[in-house]
């Protein structure tokens, strides 16, 4: 059942009545997929950016949801008095301000990654979610993703890689180009002023400036390091992590950036060390972006593009119920002989070139997994926001729960920042279980 709006007492209205804050790129797109969620009516739409304010209210008339449009989050809370449930799309700094200022204001939050672009900011909106007893659903779709779910069923409860030995993620981008404008299009100084921004190169790409953002180890590399750690049923215990502005020269922000972290990972009651490494890169697409997670018993990839990945389980592994009867038989068999060349004695050979080469007589069965294509689900077909959004506005309805709420948003959120203040600090640091609570 859908809660009263603010000033409304008791009366039950049908629609989830939302705003947007920051109607750019991904704000439109989240509109977009909103649109194809029954009970849900867009009221206000914010932005300070004039053609974003357009462009989204004009869509959303299209679709018979005229809404009022406002250049000020604080101007649109004092006067929307039936609003349930915010989305909040603007650059990552602002996100605590507007969260806080939303859930004290009675409304829900959809608050888009990264919670904040400090660990501080992003406690405050737990805090603020805690004390106003508001949902926050952090924008981190992946958990909401029914591939991921069933990818994270086929780790542990079908035990499909064994016991997990090491992962690793990567998210690989094309080429920047900075965005641009057109000049009828730019928005007046003392409005950009008045948000913080010094140019609208600034105000376009606030990604690159420290001001705004914490850069793309963060932008991209915290939704991965968040699927490690749900994955591993755990926080980081330890970060690493190396990264500069090695190729733009425009901005101040790292464009190539890895890190290491390690995870005390419990496994049949043994409780090991996991590492797994984090790269991202902004000047080529090389194998683009995805998770590994390796095993004793072979390796599960998983991607939100739903091409990508698959499961190999080694030829030794032992046969789960859930695998075909002849999936043992279908593989390419091992080849006959020691899968390690026995050398001979060292005092007795008297050529001086000795074949240290230890691989097997043949590379064919190391290839030889029993291979399967990328991890389907049913009823996947929807865009992957779609289903993040779905859970928030059932959690609204008191009709589940969420899959992201503060406070696990906030463990990302302090694993990738932390791994780029190990990255300034170029040393490893050492992660407590209370660094990640507000
Ligand atoms: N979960 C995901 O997969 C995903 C993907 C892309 C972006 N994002 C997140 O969505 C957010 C927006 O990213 P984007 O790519 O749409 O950026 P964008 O620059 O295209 O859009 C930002 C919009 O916010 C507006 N804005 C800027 N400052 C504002 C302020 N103080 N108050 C109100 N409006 C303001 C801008 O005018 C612009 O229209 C970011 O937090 C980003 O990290 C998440």
């Amino acid at each position: 059942m859908c809660p009263a709006p603010r000033n409304q007492g008791s009366r039950m209205p049908e629609d989830i009545h939302l705003a947007l804050i920051g109607a750019g790129r991904h704000g439109r797109d989240l509109l977009n997929y909103c649109l194809d969620i029954p009970g849900v009516r867009f009221r206000a739409v914010c932005d300070i950016w004039p053609y974003s304010q357009r462009y989204a209210a004009g869509i959303l008339k299209r679709r018979g949801q005229p809404v009022a449009v406002y250049e000020d989050y604080r101007d649109m809370l004092s006067r929307e008095k039936d609003l349930h449930a915010a989305i909040i799309a603007t650059p990552d700094v602002f996100h605590p301000e507007q969260a806080v200022a939303c859930l004290r204001a009675g409304l829900h939050v959809y608050l888009e990654k990264e919670m904040a672009i400090t660990v501080e900011g992003a406690r405050q909106v737990v805090r603020a979610a805690r004390e106003t007893g508001r949902l926050v659903q952090v924008g981190r779709q992946h958990r909401s993703n029914p591939r991921y779910h069933a990818a994270y069923e086929f780790i542990h409860e079908k035990q499909a890689v064994g016991r997990i030995t090491n992962v690793f993620a990567q998210w690989h981008g094309h080429k920047r180009v900075p965005y641009k404008w057109p000049e009828k299009e730019a928005i007046p100084p003392e409005t950009l002023r008045r948000y913080g921004y010094n140019s609208m190169d600034e105000h376009r790409n606030w990604r690159w400036f420290a001001r705004f953002s914490a850069g793309e180890l963060v932008n991209l590399g915290a939704h991965q390091i968040d699927v490690l750690n749900w994955f591993l049923r755990a926080v980081p215990k330890g970060v690493m992590a190396s990264g500069g502005l090695d190729y733009y020269d425009f901005y101040d922000l790292h464009d190539v950036a890895q890190c290491v972290l390690e995870w005390d990972f419990t496994w049949d009651g043994a409780t090991k060390t996991v590492r797994g490494a984090e790269r991202v890169n902004t000047t080529t697409d090389h194998g683009g972006f995805y998770e590994v997670f390796q095993g004793d018993q072979g390796y599960l990839e998983i991607s939100e593009d739903s091409n990508k990945g698959g499961l190999c389980r080694n030829t030794d592994a032992p046969l789960r119920p859930w695998e075909p009867k002849d999936a043992v038989t279908a593989i390419v068999a091992r080849p006959a002989g020691p899968s390690v060349e026995i050398l001979p004695d060292l005092d007795k050979l008297t050529d001086p070139v000795i074949d240290l080469d230890l691989r097997p007589p043949s590379w064919e069965w190391m290839k030889t997994f029993r291979r399967y294509p990328p991890i389907k689900a049913a009823n996947s077909d929807k865009p992957v926001h779609w289903y993040h959004l779905k859970n928030f506005f059932d959690a609204v309805r008191g009709e589940a729960k969420l899959t992201c709420p503060a406070e696990v948003g906030l463990q990302g959120a302090v694993s990738a920042l932390k791994a780029v203040e190990a990255m300034a600090l170029g040393r490893r640091l050492d992660l407590r279980p209370e660094d990640f609570i507000a």
